[in-house]
C-alpha cells in the first residue's frame, strides 16, 4: 500500500508539471499503459492472498481514479493554455490602417483601342467584328491574293490541322462584313492579328484596325482627308505632316503607304497601309465596281500606341509587367 500511494504521489507531482497534450500522453502511459507503473499493482493482485485480494484491488482502482482525474484536470488547463496563447497570437487590431485597394488601370492596347473607336466614331464610322479563326477565302482569296503570294508562305501564316488560318491582319472583315449590305458602308474592324514572326518590334500576336468607306464618289482625296485627320486627332497635332507613299497591296489599286513625320526622332515613320478597294475584291463583295468606290486602310494598333507612348519594345505589351502596365493610369 505504502508503495502504491508513493506511486501515486510521484505521478500527481508529475502531472503538475506537463505542458503539453503530447507529454500528458507518454505520461499516462508510463502509469496505466500496458506495463505502466499503476498498472503493475493490478498484476500483482494474483500474488496476494485471496482475503486481501478484494480490498487491495479497490485500494488500486481508488489510486487509478484519482491518477486519472488529476490528469483529466491538468488536460483541461492544458488546452485551455493553448487556446489562450492561439487567441492571443490571432489577435487583429482594428485600430491599424488599411492596405487599401488599388485601382486597376486599362492596358495601353485598350487605352488606345477606346480612342481609335472614338475618334472614328465621330467621323461616321461604325465598329465591326470578325473571326480570329479564318479561312482561307476571306483572308487571301477574297481579298485578291492570289494562291502563288508570299503572304501565304509557312513562314508568315499559322496554319490550324483543320486547314483554317489564324487571321494575318483585319482586312478580310471588309469582305465579311460588304459582302452583307449595300453602301454606303463605313466601318473600322480592330482585331487581333497573328503572323509567325517574334523580335522586338514584331510579335506572333498584335492588334490591327482595318477601316473601309464605300460609297458613290469616293476617291483617293477621301481617302487622304480621312486619314490627315484621323493622324492629327490621334496626336494631337494639328500640323503633323502625313506623307503617302506610292505602294503595292493586291486588295488596293492604286495603294499606298502611309508616313507620319516624328518630330522627335526626326525622321518619317510607317504607320499603316491604304489605297482603293480593287474592283476584284467590290466584286468579291457583290458590290458593282461600275456604281461604287471605296478606300480601305489599315494599321497596327500596338505600333500607333508605342509611339504615342514612347514605347520601345514591343514586347512590353504584352508581358504582363505591372511596373509597365500602371504607367498608364490615367491617360
Ligand atoms: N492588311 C494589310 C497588312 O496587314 C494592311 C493594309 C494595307 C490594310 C492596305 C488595308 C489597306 O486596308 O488598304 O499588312
Amino acid at each position: 500500500m505504502e508503495q502504491l500511494n508513493q506511486v501515486l504521489a510521484t505521478s500527481l507531482d508529475e502531472i503538475k508539471q506537463l505542458k503539453s497534450l503530447q507529454e500528458l500522453e507518454q505520461l499516462k502511459a508510463r502509469y496505466v499503459g500496458k506495463s505502466g507503473a499503476i498498472t503493475a499493482f493490478m498484476q500483482k493482485l494474483k500474488d496476494i492472498a485471496p482475503e486481501e485480494r478484494k480490498s487491495f484491488g479497490a485500494e488500486v482502482n481508488k489510486i487509478k481514479t484519482q491518477f486519472e482525474d488529476a490528469l483529466n484536470e491538468q488536460k483541461q488547463s492544458i488546452v485551455a493554455a493553448e487556446l489562450e496563447r492561439k487567441l492571443a497570437s490571432e489577435t487583429i487590431d482594428v485600430t491599424l490602417d488599411g492596405r487599401g485597394a488599388k485601382n486597376g488601370s486599362l492596358h495601353p492596347v485598350s487605352l488606345t483601342l477606346e480612342r481609335l473607336v472614338l475618334l472614328f466614331g465621330q467621323m461616321g464610322f461604325r465598329v465591326a467584328s470578325g473571326p480570329e479563326i479564318e479561312t482561307d477565302y476571306y483572308n487571301f482569296k477574297a481579298l485578291n491574293i492570289p494562291d502563288n503570294h508570299p503572304a501565304r508562305a509557312m513562314q508568315d501564316t499559322f496554319y490550324t490541322e483543320s486547314g483554317h488560318v489564324l487571321r494575318t491582319h483585319t482586312s478580310p472583315i471588309q469582305v465579311r462584313f460588304a459582302e452583307k449590305q449595300t453602301p454606303p458602308i463605313k466601318i473600322v474592324a480592330p482585331g487581333r492579328v497573328f503572323r509567325v514572326d517574334m523580335d522586338a518590334t514584331h510579335s506572333p500576336m498584335f492588334h490591327q484596325l482595318e477601316l473601309l468607306w464605300i460609297d458613290k464618289g469616293i476617291s483617293f482625296a477621301n481617302l487622304k482627308a480621312v486619314i490627315i485627320e484621323f493622324m492629327r486627332k490621334f496626336f494631337e497635332d494639328d500640323s503633323l505632316q502625313v506623307r503617302f507613299r506610292a505602294s503595292f497591296f493586291p486588295f488596293t489599286e492604286p495603294s499606298a503607304e502611309i508616313d507620319i513625320y516624328f518630330a522627335k526622332a526626326k525622321k518619317w515613320l510607317e504607320v499603316g497601309g491604304c489605297g482603293m478597294v480593287h474592283p476584284n475584291v467590290l466584286n468579291y463583295m457583290n458590290i458593282d465596281a461600275n456604281e461604287y468606290s471605296g478606300f480601305a486602310f489599315g494599321f497596327g494598333i500596338d505600333r500607333l500606341a508605342m509611339l504615342k507612348y514612347g514605347i520601345t519594345d514591343l514586347r512590353l505589351m504584352f508581358e504582363n509587367d505591372l511596373d509597365f502596365l500602371t504607367q498608364f493610369r490615367g491617360h
